[in-house]
């Protein structure tokens, strides 16, 4: 696509003006935002740059390898891998305010970076993968009044303690573009499609206090409804499709045995950029199967729902 082409360039040449010599640090998510604005900032100033993936303890099954296999093994890009689940989860503990809990996961990744940047002897700039869709819905939604719908982890600029300035490559992008423009840099496909992941990661697909053995349970229903959505043939219709872990317990029947576990809803939605969204129509006997997988093979769920609200008057994520 010539016209991603020259975006390309244009960008890589403004990217080398602002950042001069200076070291830049980029915050990946393991999604697909991120990444292009790393490939595209090591294209244009090349060792300056260093990745920083902090696995927050909030991530999907298998996310972390994927993300430090893709970067480490085919880009060759310098990454540091942060285990800083414990940090996350102990930070989030009794936290069930949905502002709250962007705002200490946000924190919690600036308080990274700049541990990050000091290690590297200072850096200069931080760079995140922020679309024009997150500018504008931190700010304002569908040009309605002015009203914050959620904070951005990665939208706000940055505290002033902090004395990194920021990188944003994509801010003028969206997603249908951030898309192309990894294609342009050769991302592999299967990494272009992937369906966009919230920088507070499953913190905001547990509503209600976060607990390890939630998310734990949550990371396997999410993983069972993906697996069956890319049997289906049904990954790239879909613009995103999650499971939530409610915090609401109900009363099955198991075998002989009564059961009292959480409720598990299932999302799945169509959308060009994410401003909008419709539910997913998926057919009854799918959703028949997902359930009866997971609640066969998740410890902790015994109910499973369907999600059939759009956007607005929902958003996508539940938080
Ligand atoms: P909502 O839930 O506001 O989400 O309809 C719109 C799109 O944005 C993603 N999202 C986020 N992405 N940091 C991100 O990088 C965030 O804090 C965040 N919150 C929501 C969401 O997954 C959907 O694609």
């Amino acid at each position: 696509d010539w016209t991603m082409g020259a975006y390309r360039e244009e960008a890589i040449a403004k990217i080398r003006e602002q950042v001069g010599t200076e070291k830049v640090i980029c915050g990946l998510s393991g999604g697909v935002d991120s990444s292009v604005a790393a490939v595209l900032i090591h294209e244009a100033i090349g060792e300056q740059l260093t990745c920083v993936f902090v696995d927050h303890g909030l991530l999907r099954l298998g996310e972390g390898e994927e993300v430090v296999r893709l970067f480490r093994d085919h880009y060759n890009i310098p990454l540091v891998h942060v285990q800083a689940q414990d940090m996350f989860i102990d930070a989030l503990e009794g936290v069930d305010d949905p502002e709250v809990k962007r705002k200490t996961i946000g924190r919690l990744f600036i308080d990274v970076f700049d541990a990050e940047a000091k290690k590297l002897g200072g850096a200069g700039f931080l760079a995140q993968g922020t679309l024009y869709p997150d500018v504008i819905e931190s700010v304002s939604f569908s040009g309605g009044p002015s009203v914050t719908i959620k904070s951005h982890h990665n939208v706000g600029g940055l505290p002033e303690r902090m004395n990194m300035k920021l990188v944003e490559p994509l801010r003028e992008l969206f997603k249908d573009e951030v898309r192309l423009l990894g294609k342009e840099l050769g991302l592999p496909e299967s990494f272009v499609g992937r369906h966009p992941f919230p920088g507070p990661g499953l913190a905001i697909r547990c509503p209600g206090m976060i607990t390890r053995e939630k998310l734990e349970a949550l990371r396997k229903a999410d993983a069972i409804y993906l697996d069956e959505i890319r049997q289906a043939g049904l990954y790239d219709t879909i613009w995103q499709a999650f499971a939530v872990i409610l915090p609401v317990k109900t009363v099955g029947v198991m075998g002989d045995g009564r059961t009292y576990d959480h409720v598990c809803a299932l999302r799945a939605v169509t959308s060009i950029d994410g401003m909008t969204a419709d539910f997913y129509p998926f057919e009854m006997a799918f959703l028949g199967r997902v359930a009866t997988r997971i609640i066969n093979e998740v410890k902790g769920i015994n109910r499973v729902t369907y999600d059939i609200t759009s956007k607005p008057p929902g958003t996508i994520e539940w938080e």
